[in-house]
């Protein structure tokens, strides 16, 4: 059997197991594969610096293209892995290849969800995962005079944030009844919703998408089910990801929801693992199977992975953490909270400047915590979850208790 260590999906979860496979001294054979073109890179200045043409392309790389060889990392670019055949430990590439591996992992990430509705295939219909994807909007926000967007998450808000700054009209259309819902429930949704109104946009919730309209294979608004119509120049469509499962699927690994592992990131196949967007990990910390589709999971996460493949004993239990910049708003988020689960929010600070910390509560104890333009508090609101000592709501949203009061012992 071979000796290799295989990794599936060059971005930043299989960048990360690479190199944590080197720094952790592994000498055999490492190879990353990945079907697109480019060096691995980080996504999420696509919808920031980048998009709003203040970062250069050679910033998102993971790594230099000369620390692959440096470090002996077979990094295959353009290629599509096809098939996992457990029982001989091989993968099959596009172009009829194969790869042996004695343990394999698979960090292929995310696909957008596409719009199923007519006209959804016309040209000026942009979706935002590939640099290429950000190049074709960052052109398209020079030319236009208004967009819509379709969907109030993350890719919705920050694409409109960087249209507003090159001024561009922008229209939100969200199914939900404010931005972020799911994840941030209704009382701290509604600053992210008065965020945008404030910067000119344009928000519509509850809203049915019904067609894109157009002319000569050309959108050119909106219809919606209620019969009214959004003039646009471009559409971009955010309405949430699909983990790529397929391979999983197709090797009959245990999936739902993504491939689902152990806390070790250990697929049902004891020579398969998962990490990053993909990965449905159980959380030793939450005691329940999560998928996380953020940044700093893609970061550390194959890190544990990687560990376990060489045998140590490493489970992933980091609280959960994401980040988001809109306008001249920076926040970070710090926890776990399924929508709806929590019991009351608690604020601390001035939200009407938007600086502030949200505590998500239930039973209690933190849930979560959201710091608005405040910084160097988040390891601490990390340390507070972790900790899950009961808390006293008032003396929380006190900004006179420090923060380090909520600590666990
Ligand atoms: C525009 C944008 C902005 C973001 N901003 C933020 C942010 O501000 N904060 C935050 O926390 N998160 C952010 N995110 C989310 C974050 O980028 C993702 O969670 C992260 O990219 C996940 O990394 P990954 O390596 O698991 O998967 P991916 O980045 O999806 O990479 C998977 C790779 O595998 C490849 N692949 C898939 N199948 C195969 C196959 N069969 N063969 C070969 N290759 C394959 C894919 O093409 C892709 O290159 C953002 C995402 C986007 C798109
Ligand atoms: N700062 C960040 O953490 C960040 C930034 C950008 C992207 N991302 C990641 O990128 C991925 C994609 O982001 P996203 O914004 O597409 O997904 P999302 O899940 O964050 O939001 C999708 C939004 O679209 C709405 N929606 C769904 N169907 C709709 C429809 N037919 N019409 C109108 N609204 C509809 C949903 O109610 C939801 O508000 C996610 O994994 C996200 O975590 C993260």
């Amino acid at each position: 059997m071979s000796t290799a260590y295989v990794i599936v999906g060059a971005s930043l979860a299989g960048a990360k197991a690479a190199e944590t496979l080197r720094d952790e001294e592994f000498d055999g054979p490492v190879t990353l594969i990945g079907d697109e073109t480019e060096l691995p890179y980080e996504r999420p200045p696509l919808s920031k610096d980048y998009l709003l043409g203040k970062a250069e392309r050679d910033t998102i790389y993971v790594h230099p293209q000369a620390w692959y060889a440096e470090h002996g990392v077979d990094l295959r670019l353009g290629a599509r892995v096809t098939g996992i055949d457990p029982a001989a430990h091989e993968v099959t590439l596009a172009d009829g290849s194969r790869a042996g591996y004695a343990k394999l992992l698979l960090a292929t990430g995310s696909t957008p969800r596409c719009l199923a509705v007519p006209g959804a295939e016309s040209g000026g219909v942009r979706y935002l995962r590939r640099v290429g994807d950000s190049d074709r909007i960052k052109a398209t926000f020079a030319t236009a005079d208004r967009v819509a967007v379709i969907g109030a998450g993350w890719i919705g808000l920050e694409t409109a944030a960087a249209a507003r700054a090159a001024d561009v009209q922008v229209t939100i259309l969200e199914a939900a009844e404010l931005p972020l819902l799911r994840v941030l429930g209704r009382e701290a949704a509604q600053v992210f919703a008065d965020l945008h109104r404030d910067h000119g946009v344009d928000l519509r919730f509850g809203v049915q998408v019904a067609e894109i309209t157009g002319s000569g294979g050309q959108a050119d608004g909106v219809r919606l089910a209620d019969g009214s119509h959004v003039a646009a120049d471009a559409i971009i469509v955010g309405v949430g990801i699909t983990p790529n499962v397929q391979l999983a699927e197709a090797a009959d690994l245990e999936t739902g929801n993504g491939i689902v592992t152990d806390a070790r990131l250990r697929s049902s196949d004891p020579d398969i693992y998962a990490a990053g967007d993909v990965a449905n990990a159980y959380h030793p910390l939450l005691g329940q199977h999560i998928r996380v589709e953020h940044w700093y999971n893609a970061l550390h996460q194959p890190q544990a992975a990687a560990r376990a493949m060489l045998g140590q004993d490493a489970a992933y239990d980091r609280v959960p953490y994401f980040y988001t910049d809109q306008y001249d708003l920076g926040m970070e988020y710090a926890g776990y909270v399924e929508p709806g689960g929590y019991e009351q929010v608690v604020f601390r600070g001035d939200v009407e400047r938007r600086e502030f910390i949200a505590f998500w509560l239930g039973g209690g104890r933190v849930l979560a915590g959201m710091n608005v333009n405040i910084w160097d508090v988040s390891d601490t609101i990390q340390a507070i979850v972790r900790g899950a000592r009961t808390v006293d709501a008032a003396r929380l949203a006190n900004p006179d208790v420090p923060l380090e009061a909520f600590l666990g012992d």
